[in-house]
């Protein structure tokens, strides 16, 4: 049986640290209310330079986030068949990020697609690059997940509740073809549309001439917005029932899980799902402390450095699952 085993991890992470005490100079906050209620201390957000833009790009970090991952996994530019990058925030419209990470990495003409699916990205680009790997299209994939979040945020007290939460990275692995248990055994994707704007961002869009008007930013419309509470039940709901279908789909148990990789959207939540599991916490990873919500980026950098801290063995049954806008989420069933 031909699986997609993950031979590396690597993750960026810009420089730039910033505290919670530093968002109580913008905004009405405290750090004593974001940690409590998200378990988030400090993030990474990009620098903006002098010429009023982000002195690195996206698809930079995730380029320097893949180039770990390759190393680690022994693999060069020109055995990568395929680029899979998860990001809600693309550098620009189009194309998509995975074109120039093959670019910067060079890939030798490497395929290359982007995946829009927020939160549960890079769970969605796990899953697709088994499928391409299991299907023969391809034998080696770089699945990327990375965000650029801090330049979309309102960091005024007007915008608090999205602000604190985010944070800019990338991580990656390299999954190839491989024969034997190894691999990702099973993985599960779900969608309901109809919350669609409760966690959302309306602009730049396509349905107004020019994508942006004067009026969509003096709403405000080019913010993110959501209503946390919602997401809040539906991802504790939604992060459980994953966990338990991509089991049952693997033929797995919960007793045998080594290690639960959640999407590090709030400590709270971690926590709830941990508990409602039966998992005790050092089974449960978490690293939002230090880097917040980084959307499509949290589980490949949560990878990362689990693997750096030797908290995932040859032959380890790993599980990731992740939720978010969309609503989407799902699963991966993992024999690391
Ligand atoms: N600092 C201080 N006060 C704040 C802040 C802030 N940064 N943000 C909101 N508040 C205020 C609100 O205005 C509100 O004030 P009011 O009561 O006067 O109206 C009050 O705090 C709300 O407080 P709580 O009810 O205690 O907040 P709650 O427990 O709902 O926590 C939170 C809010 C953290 C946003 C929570 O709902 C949450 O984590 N939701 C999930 C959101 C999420 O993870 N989104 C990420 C994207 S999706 C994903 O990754 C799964």
């Amino acid at each position: 049986m031909i699986r997609a085993a993950i031979l590396g991890t690597g993750f960026h992470v810009p420089e730039q640290i910033v505290t919670n005490q530093d968002m109580t100079k913008w905004m009405d906050t405290s750090d004593e209310w974001i940690t409590q209620r998200s378990g988030i201390q400090e993030r990474r957000w990009v620098t903006i330079g002098t010429d009023g833009k982000a002195t690195e790009t996206g698809a930079e970090m995730g380029a320097k986030a893949a180039a770990q991952a390759m190393a680690q996994a022994g693999v060069e530019p020109a055995e990568i068949d395929l680029v899979i990058y998860a990001t809600l925030n693309p550098d620009c419209f189009f194309p998509g990020n995975g074109v120039f990470v093959e670019d910067l990495l060079g890939l030798k003409t490497a395929g290359a697609m982007d995946i829009r699916n927020q939160c549960s990205g890079f769970v969605y680009g796990l899953a697709a690059a088994d499928g391409f790997i299991r299907a023969g299209t391809a034998r080696t994939i770089l699945v990327i997940g990375g965000e650029i979040q801090s330049t979309a945020l309102n960091v005024t007290t007007e915008g608090r509740e999205m602000a604190v939460l985010f944070g800019d990275g990338a991580g990656a692995v390299v999954v190839q073809a491989a024969e034997g248990q190894r691999g990702i055994l099973a993985s599960v994707l779900h969608s309901q549309g109809r919350f669609a704007k409760d966690l959302w961002l309306e602009a730049p869009t396509a349905l107004v001439p020019e994508r942006i008007n004067a009026d969509l930013i003096a709403a405000g419309r080019h913010y993110p917005t959501m209503d946390g509470k919602l997401v809040f039940k539906h991802a504790t709901r939604r992060f459980c029932e994953a966990i338990k279908e991509v089991l049952e789909k693997g033929g797995a148990t919960v007793d045998e899980v080594d290690l639960l990789v959640p999407h590090q959207a709030n400590q709270r939540i971690t926590e709830a799902v941990g508990k409602r599991m039966g998992l005790p916490a050092d089974r449960v990873f978490s690293n939002i402390a230090r880097y917040g919500n980084t959307t499509a980026a949290t589980i490949p950098i949560a990878l990362s450095e689990a693997a750096a801290a030797g908290r995932l063995k040859s032959g380890d049954l790993v599980v990731t699952v992740a939720f978010g806008s969309g609503f989407t989420w799902g699963a991966n069933l993992i024999r690391w």
